[in-house]
């Protein structure tokens, strides 16, 4: 790709399946802010809004930018992903789901997960305390947030690995992959499959009060179809996992490159909370929410049809200078909350307690146990997916712990 927005007559080019693009791809954001800020993306067909003012307007205004029938990017999502996940409906029908999940993901319900978030993330670093090596994700942050999410759907440890994994094959993409490959569905059918055969297990303990036990007395009550049911498994096992994971590995990759800021929160870790909110608006994990337009309606002298894709690039609006001062520098101290990295309005994060809860008590272990990590660059890796945005791999070394 050649390097947007330094040339005059600037042509902006966003391309969010080319794998080069996702290394870094806020200087391509910049100039389709500055440029050309509804950006057809003529491959795939469909919008990018890259404003913090569109973006929020369109999160804001869902009778007019509509989750049905806008569950992927992908223009053959729909017809080859058929279980309906609650994220891709509209009121009332996602208001009466929603609110049968949303009492178990209050921080108060939350609290008892923070002991066992500690606890498998002492596990997870203890075997590499002593060599002094580790790697952010593959040996710790990939596996936090998938078991989180376990305790709260009932996924045993031994399947874990296996769900991930179907997870994984959901959202990976191939170099300019614009519509859904085999191994896509291939992965979101056997959550499916999976989730049927856990839903009919759990059915036989139908008083049990945990998140499948609600659903399943939703079910009962008429209040959620099976399929639904099914969906909303599915849902919390892709939502919950591969974002916060890179949450995780995104903020060890920033406060590497800003030793002085890590210092800060090694010294003050009260901090950290703040640390969370400005890489999330810094680096966020979750890259394009996608709608549909309700009716034709122009944005910036763009024309949108009925029925249009859109994505919201909400990474690009945290790093809008419209919105934020001198948005393009990384600094903890910002606490700025108004950054869209967990979404907004009526589909805002439900799960934005606990990924907040688990990047908190990882960051406090590693800044305990390995203050001086040094990252090693040439063995980072990245996820390749329009909206997960993160590394698959970040190793690192660091002063050993005596055993
Ligand atoms: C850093 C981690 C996370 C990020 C960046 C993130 C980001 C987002 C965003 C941007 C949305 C809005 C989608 C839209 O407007 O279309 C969303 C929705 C959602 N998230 Fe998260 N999420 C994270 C973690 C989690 C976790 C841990 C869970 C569950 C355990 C979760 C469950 C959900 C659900 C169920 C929705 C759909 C809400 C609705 O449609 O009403 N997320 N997330």
């Amino acid at each position: 790709m050649s390097k947007p927005g330094t040339e005059p007559g600037v042509r902006v080019n966003l391309d969010p399946y080319d794998h080069r693009f996702h290394w870094d791809p806020y200087p391509y954001y910049r100039a389709a802010r500055e440029h050309d800020p509804v950006y057809y993306y003529e491959p795939g067909g469909f919008w990018l809004l890259t404003k913090w003012e569109d973006v929020n307007r369109a999160f804001r205004d869902h009778r007019v930018f509509i989750n049905s029938g806008a569950v992927a990017l992908e223009k053959d999502a729909n017809e080859k992903l058929p279980y309906p996940l609650f994220i891709g409906s509209d009121p009332p029908e996602h208001t009466r789901q929603r609110a049968v999940l949303a009492p178990l993901m209050m921080p108060g319900a939350l609290a008892p997960l923070e002991e066992f978030v500690r606890h498998r993330t002492r596990e997870l670093l203890a075997p590499h305390l002593t060599r002094g090596r580790v790697d952010f994700v593959a040996d710790l942050a990939c596996y936090v947030p998938m078991d989180a999410i376990s305790m709260l759907i009932d996924v045993p440890p031994a399947h874990r690995d296996r769900v991930r994994g179907w997870a994984d094959d959901l959202i990976a993409r191939e170099d300019r992959q614009t519509d859904l490959a085999e191994r896509n569905v291939a992965g979101y059918m056997n959550l499916a499959e999976y989730f049927e055969t856990h839903t009919a297990r759990r059915a036989q303990e139908p008083h049990r009060p945990d998140m499948v036990g609600a659903m399943l007395a939703a079910e009962r009550a008429g209040a959620m179809t099976h399929a639904e049911v099914v969906g909303n498994l599915i849902l919390m096992a892709i939502a919950g996992n591969e974002t916060t994971t890179k949450l995780i590995g995104n903020m060890a990759y920033r406060l590497w490159e800003h030793p002085e800021q890590r210092r800060l929160l090694v010294e003050d870790p009260g901090l950290i909370p703040k640390a969370i909110e400005e890489t999330l608006r810094f680096d966020g994990s979750s890259q394009i929410l996608v709608r549909r337009v309700a009716e034709d309606l122009e944005l910036r002298g763009k024309h949108l049809k009925k029925g249009d894709r859109v994505g919201l690039c909400v990474i690009s609006a945290n790093r809008d200078a419209d919105k934020f001062e001198n948005p393009e520098v990384f600094d903890i101290r910002r606490g700025s909350r108004d950054h869209m990295a967990f979404g907004y309005g009526v589909h805002a994060c439900l799960g934005a307690s606990l990924a907040r809860l688990e990047a908190r008590v990882v960051l406090e272990e590693i800044l305990q146990m390995m203050p001086d990590y040094q990252i090693e660059t040439q063995g980072l890796r990245r996820a390749h997916n329009p909206n997960v945005r993160g590394f698959t791999h970040i190793p690192a070394h660091f002063g050993k712990v005596a055993p």
